[in-house]
């Protein structure tokens, strides 16, 4: 079975079998048949990279269903697993529920999205996710985890830890107070004025995004290739020194973000091409498909990208997108090229 259109690079690979399971029966069931092999979960595989010619079995979810009730202050929105994210928040922006408008245009599942903690914009899905609920393939029954519980952080939560390859998100819920203000602090999105409606700021984030992030579509990606690096801040005035104009932002008291993007333009790599494997013009964190590229010759190129990067700012940048060989799911540093 080729994988080929089931994931946003559009690289070729094959599964020797892809399971679609639709209900906690059915999800039991593939737990006792899947008990000893390695599979892969993927939601709609904008976030995965397959570097191999062969994949390992993969588990599609299929969990449809958005539900929303009103209350006095808000809105709870309950909504399944596999809904296309997007699609959500066009949908509850066009009912007035207020809160995603920031996190528009982000591919991949509903599912997908706590796992590492979805954002953009100075909005993360954090803020108003209450709660995931989550069937464990090792106990066979489905768990439900509090938004404290989830454990999120930058690009991250529990289920990349703890909860890591054993159990499937089959459904989030939200709560959208009714009470709103327009988070529009974050870059471009700074020249709205401070009246702006919900919509008003969907519409400029997807206007943004058409600009910089390349459409999977016609070029094919993954979205930001790699996570922007967490240093400590003596890290941060050292390269400052040499680099007053890089962007830094803040994280905690000790450690500060910096922009991977700007990391890799300033190694001079943007638009740099590889075997049909390219970092994108207009955004530095994309690697793009110009053609035929293959799995591995993406992850060639990334390896060179995180060395050229560590040439010259001594930082290690790390791939966002989840890497997938025959093997099941792998760190970038087991993945030989
Ligand atoms: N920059 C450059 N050159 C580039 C790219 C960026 O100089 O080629 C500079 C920009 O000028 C800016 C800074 O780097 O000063 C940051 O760039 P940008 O605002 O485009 O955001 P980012 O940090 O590169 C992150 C997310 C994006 C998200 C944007 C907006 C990560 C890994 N990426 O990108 O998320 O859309 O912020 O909030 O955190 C994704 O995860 O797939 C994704 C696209």
């Amino acid at each position: 079975y080729s994988l080929k259109t089931a994931n946003s690079f559009a690289v070729e690979s094959k599964t020797p079998h892809i399971y679609f399971p639709s209900s906690d029966d059915d999800l039991v069931a593939l737990s006792q048949l899947l008990k000893d092999q390695t599979y892969y979960l993927l939601g709609d595989g904008s976030n995965t990279l397959f570097c191999e010619e062969l994949a390992p079995v993969i588990v599609a979810p299929r969990f449809y269903g958005v539900e929303i009730q009103e209350t006095e202050l808000g809105f709870i929105v309950e909504a399944g697993g596999s809904e296309n994210w997007h699609n959500l928040v066009i949908s509850l922006i066009e009912q007035n529920i207020k809160g995603l408008e920031n996190l528009a245009l982000i591919p991949g599942t509903v599912g997908a999205a706590p796992v590492q903690n979805i954002g953009a914009y100075g909005k993360d899905i954090s803020m108003y996710c209450t709660g995931v609920t989550w069937f464990s393939m090792l106990n066979q029954c489905a768990t439900q985890f509090s938004n404290e519980q989830c454990q999120f952080s930058y690009r991250d939560s529990l289920f990349k830890h703890d909860g890591y390859n054993k159990g499937i998100i089959t459904k989030v819920s939200f709560f959208f107070p009714k009470k709103w203000q327009a988070q529009i602090e974050y870059g471009e999105l700074q020249t709205l004025p401070t009246n702006v409606t919900a919509k008003q700021v969907m519409e400029k984030v997807i206007e943004v995004r058409n600009l910089k992030l390349p459409n999977p579509e016609t070029l094919p990606n993954a979205g930001s290739f790699f996570k922007n690096p967490v240093v400590s801040n003596q890290t941060v005035s050292n390269l400052q020194r040499t680099f007053p104009d890089m962007p830094v932002y803040p994280v905690d008291e000790s450690n500060s973000k910096l922009a991977a993007g700007w990391l890799i333009d300033q190694a001079g790599l943007k638009g740099f091409t590889q075997c049909s494997a390219a970092v994108h013009d207009r955004q530095a964190l994309v690697i793009v498909n110009k053609g035929n590229a293959t799995g591995s010759d993406i992850i060639h190129l990334a390896k060179f990208v995180q060395s050229e990067v560590h040439k010259k700012f001594a930082v290690y940048i790390e791939p966002e997108v989840r890497l997938v060989s025959s093997r099941g799911e792998q760190p970038f540093s087991a993945i030989d090229v």
